[in-house]
């Protein structure tokens, strides 16, 4: 028994080191494809496909237009986990349970993980269909109390998120995003718990927070991840401005249909940064 996790994650964890066993992908890294960013990329071999909630052991509601399902894949040779979907704190499950997916890795030789959401831009140079690598978050439904490590799952353990994002990957990612003439830019993304999208008033102080992104996931499994010593490469997809002045008002429609449409850049840079993948120490 791991100090890390709570029982069902064990549980989690057990059958996905089975199933690493069974269809023998040893995966080096998982990658999130977050709801509304579809599906695989087209030249990803894959080698066996299952419900997620299977795997974790969480049901939660269906959401229009979004799956959950994990893929065991190969992409340029590299073993590879996808999650297509995630869960959601607005699924009405806890923190932890939505960082399932990640405490899953934890008898797995995987040395980072990669997420990626839709994100609102409070920046306003941010364009729909922007990429942006996440640097740092604002955890809003964290600071009060829905964290993921609330309860602990053992002794209580005090860490730190300095440099959750992991510096020498973005580093990596953005060297790779400039040799191929890629636009990439970098901030910090607040998460909101959902489902609503945000007041004028909440877009106006998540902005003077600092915050140059907004979502409705992530940052749990960034801290599983981060709990369980492995590395993280986060980036958002800009689905809509989120302006506080602006009369435009954002729709789960949009978010998909964006998201849709920014895939062809989105997998451009994660096929690069493969190699990178397969370079980085745990
Ligand atoms: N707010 C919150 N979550 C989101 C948004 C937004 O504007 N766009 C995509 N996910």
């Amino acid at each position: 028994m791991s100090n890390l996790l709570h029982p069902y994650q064990e549980q989690a964890a057990e059958r996905a080191k089975r199933l690493a066993q069974q269809y023998g992908v040893e995966p080096i890294a998982l990658i999130v494809l977050g709801s509304g960013l579809g599906g695989l990329p087209a030249n990803a071999r894959i080698a066996a496909r299952v419900p997620l909630d299977e795997v974790t052991g969480i049901t939660a509601a269906a959401v229009v237009g979004h799956t959950r399902e994990l893929v065991f894949a190969y992409w340029q040779d590299v073993a590879l986990w996808f999650c297509l979907g995630r869960y959601h704190l607005y699924q009405g499950l806890s923190a932890a349970a939505v960082a399932s997916p990640i405490a899953m890795l934890a008898y797995l030789p995987v040395r980072c993980v990669v997420l990626t959401n839709a994100a609102g831009g409070l920046d306003p140079t941010y364009q729909p269909g922007d990429i942006v690598l996440i640097r740092d978050h604002l955890f809003v439904p964290g600071l009060a109390g829905q964290h993921p490590l609330i309860p602990p799952p053992g002794p209580v353990r005090f860490f730190s998120l300095r440099d959750a994002y992991d510096p020498e990957l973005r580093a990596a990612v953005r060297r790779v995003a400039e040799d191929r003439g890629l636009t990439l830019r970098e901030g910090t993304y607040a998460m909101v718990a959902g489902p609503t999208f945000e007041t004028a008033a909440e877009l106006r102080w998540l902005r003077l927070a600092g915050a140059d992104l907004v979502g409705m996931s992530t940052v749990p499994e960034v801290i599983m991840a981060r709990a369980l010593g492995l590395r993280v490469l986060a980036l958002s997809v800009v689905t809509n401005r989120a302006l506080p002045d602006e009369p435009h008002i954002p729709t789960h429609e949009e978010v998909a249909t964006i998201g849709e449409q920014a895939r062809p850049q989105l997998f451009t840079l994660l096929e690069a940064i493969l190699p990178v993948l397969t370079t980085v120490d745990v």
